[in-house]
């Protein structure tokens, strides 16, 4: 007998139906604008378990890489066990008030808004009230281009080899389905504001993303966009339009941008730095007199890409570890539900536990009982030496981005007055373990604000303060950008920063 689990519900399997069937069956919603004539490739499946038992893929479906499936293509063919997911929600871990931000001001116009994070891996999304600057709901899911590969420069590839706005059209599918389920009449929003890295904004527009992916890795277009929602195809007010944030420069995108606005770092005589985590680390330096900002190409290891038990913060995450004497791990996971692999808080706690108890050294090697097997987290779950070279690596391109930018900026440590860590995970981090693995600069508590999804807040503040537009696309010419590959000392700070140690000078 076959059996099926979609998003983990337990779904009947009948003969002939596809996987869209099934989970229609059980009121599982998978994006769809063809009504499953296999055209519009929005209804995209991951499968976890049991590819073997399914149909061959379909000519529709030439464009997914492995483990991706379009529902209404594919049927099971044989006994055994198949599991899958549509995009995967994560509506629990957005943070509603991050501390540390500047306080949101609404110039009161009638209506509701939408408030959009696009980062590579995980969508964030916020409704307002545009009169009362109210927010209604928040959502957050998987960005569900990750079938074109799951970092920048692959998506690029992705989309400059294939025809049709595939990775475009599957997020705007996705999209709809979101805006759908929200708790007030889609036509009733009238603006939405976009804050997404380079790459991201451009994807979504439709604009060509070829030229971010050579050297000088500019955008065609890097100024702020107005496009109408209907020319997305986005279920809104029929006047409805969508405002992307200008870009500042190269990788570092309108979420940058959004993040300073947030923070209101350019506004204050003394200097900030902000560090806002995801697959691509942007980093900001600076005050009122001097802005500079850079990227660092960290890669999705600590949003659980490329390690090999990692996940993203969704429900079954381990997010808290601890070792007791004998090395038994004591773990708190997402949701309170059996756990099924770890998320960046985790990871890092993981690794500061390991370094702690002396398992593993500040090169990141295991004692020699653990090399060959890896530390058993849970049933299942295995952290290898491995996946600590991948976390080394993202932690090392990040440090030495921060350490450059400081050099340049002529920054001792005990000049900077704010450490802002923004980014989804960032927000739940223990910051000792943090610190003594080298993941952030031995800075006091009292110095480091971990403000969540900064993106998100500023691309709200502009929502609800239209004219907050026009300082941002001045602000941006102003700002400083420095190409971390062309610093005489980047690979010996690199190195340093793979370390597992804390970052004192
Ligand atoms: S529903 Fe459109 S391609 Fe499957």
């Amino acid at each position: 007998m076959a059996t099926l689990t979609i998003n983990h519900q337990d779904a009947p399997v009948r003969d002939g139906a596809t996987l869209f069937d099934c989970a229609e069956a059980i009121d599982i919603r998978v994006p769809t604008s063809c009504i499953k004539q296999g055209k519009c490739r929005e209804c995209l499946l991951e499968i976890e378990e049991g590819i073997s038992h399914l149909s061959p893929p379909t000519p529709e479906e030439a464009h997914l890489g492995e483990g991706f499936r379009l529902a209404c293509r594919t049927r099971i063919v044989s006994e055994g066990v198949v599991r899958c997911h549509t995009m995967r929600r994560g509506a629990m871990r957005i943070v509603d008030d991050a501390f540390g931000l500047a306080e949101l001001t609404v110039e009161p116009r009638s209506g509701h808004g939408l408030a959009l994070d696009i980062g590579t891996t995980t969508i964030a999304m916020r409704l307002y009230e545009l009169d009362t600057g109210k927010l209604v709901s928040t959502q957050s899911f998987e960005n569900p281009q990750r079938f074109g590969g799951s970092d920048i420069m692959a998506r690029i590839l992705y989309d400059t080899e294939h025809k049709g706005k595939l990775l475009q059209r599957t997020l705007l599918g996705y999209l709809r389905q979101a805006i759908e389920v929200l708790p007030v009449p889609p036509e009733s929003i009238l603006d939405v504001v976009v804050a997404a890295n380079t790459t991201m904004r451009d994807l979504f527009f439709g604009l060509d993303v070829y030229s971010i992916g050579q050297r000088p890795y500019r955008s065609t277009h890097e100024a702020s966009l107005t496009m109408a929602a209907k020319k997305l195809r986005l279920p809104l007010h029929p006047d409805a339009e969508v405002y992307g944030l200008p870009i500042i420069g190269s990788h570092v995108g309108a979420d940058a941008a959004a993040c300073l606005i947030a923070t209101g770092l350019h506004e204050r005589d003394s200097v900030s730095v902000l560090m806002d985590i995801g697959t691509n680390t942007e980093l900001i330096v600076g005050n009122r007199d001097r802005l500079i900002v850079a990227s660092c190409p960290a890669g999705p290891a600590f949003e659980g890409g490329g390690v090999l038990c990692g996940m993203p913060a969704l429900d079954g995450a381990i997010e808290r570890v601890t070792l007791n004497g004998s090395g038994k791990p004591k773990t708190r996971v997402v949701g309170d539900v059996k756990p099924q692999g770890i998320c960046g808080s985790g990871l890092v706690d993981l690794m500061s536990e390991l370094l702690r108890t002396d398992r593993m050294n500040a090169q990141g090697r295991f004692l020699e009982e653990l090399e060959l097997e890896g530390f058993e987290l849970a049933d299942g779950i295995t952290f290898t030496e491995r996946d600590v070279n991948e976390l080394a690596q993202a932690k090392g391109a990040n440090i030495a981005g921060f350490q450059i930018l400081r050099d340049i900026y002529g920054l001792e440590l005990d000049d900077i007055d704010r450490f802002y860590l923004a980014g989804g995970f960032a927000r739940h981090i223990d910051l000792d373990a943090a610190r003594r693995i080298g993941f952030l600069p031995d800075l006091p508590d009292e110095k480091i604000l971990r403000v969540g999804n900064a993106a998100l807040a500023g691309a709200s503040q502009l929502l609800l303060s239209p004219s907050l537009r026009r300082t941002v696309e001045t602000l941006v010419q102003s700002i400083e950008h420095i190409e971390l590959e062309t610093h005489p000392d980047f690979f010996d700070f690199f190195v340093d920063g793979c370390q597992f140690m804390p970052v004192r000078r």
